[in-house]
């Protein structure tokens, strides 16, 4: 099985149409199967589109895709989502669903269910994140913090290199402790933790915190 993740978590990337080309090409007469985490899929900015492996025809034949409506209807933490495959694959997947989630409490389900008939909701999602993204970076342009801006998801990464030679994780633990600002280090996410020198903020917060955030990145 070969697990994606676009728009990705932690580093704000998106694939490309090249990219989704190029795993479809790889796994093409193979029986390597695809799982596809597509959490953040109304979550793309500056007008790109995501690209879901359901839209490749050879592709979507071995894929596992699985979706938030956490993630869309900025509800985390009710952990309801949805699994998408072709029928071969289901199959096989509820026979272990069944028994590791017998059933969703039934009063969120039904807020799920009214969320879903405003398609707003979600076609609204990648403006309200990139007003929040814009105004995050815009605020911080002056900083010593370096970036390329997020294209998807509520995450920015942003390189500290020209601030300290600190471990990431030590970094991130001294801006919680003395500037009393949170962020991951991504270093805990890569192979052999190989330390970049970024650190990933979070921006789906209230305009008000986005500032006073900013205000506190500026001044270190
Ligand atoms: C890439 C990715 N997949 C899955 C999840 C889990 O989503 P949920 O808790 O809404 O089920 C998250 C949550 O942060 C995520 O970032």
């Amino acid at each position: 099985m070969i697990v994606i993740n676009s728009p990705h978590n932690p580093s704000g990337t998106v694939w490309s149409t090249a990219d989704m080309i190029q795993l479809q090409n790889i796994t093409k007469n193979t029986d390597i199967i695809v799982l596809s985490d597509e959490v953040y899929e109304h979550i793309v900015f500056d007008d790109e589109t995501h690209k879901s492996v359901c839209l490749f025809n050879d592709l979507k034949q071995r894929s596992f895709i699985t979706a938030s409506f956490g993630k869309t209807f900025h509800n985390t933490g009710w952990k309801i989502g949805y699994c998408c495959a072709p029928k071969y694959l289901m199959e096989e997947f509820r026979k272990v669903h069944q028994f590791n989630v017998f059933s969703v409490n039934h009063p969120m389900q039904i807020g799920i269910a009214q969320f879903m008939q405003d398609e707003n909701t979600y076609l609204e999602l990648p403006q309200f994140f990139q007003n929040k993204r814009d105004l995050f970076l815009n605020l911080i342009s002056e900083s010593r913090f370096k970036f390329t801006p997020s294209k998807g998801t509520y995450f920015q990464v942003l390189d500290y290199s020209a601030i300290t030679e600190k471990h990431d994780v030590d970094f991130a633990k001294h801006l919680t402790k003395v500037f009393k600002i949170a962020s991951i280090p991504l270093s805990v996410f890569n192979e052999n933790n190989k330390d970049d020198k970024v650190l990933r903020f979070c921006f789906a917060k209230t305009d008000d915190t986005l500032i006073k955030a900013a205000e506190i990145l500026c001044k270190i």
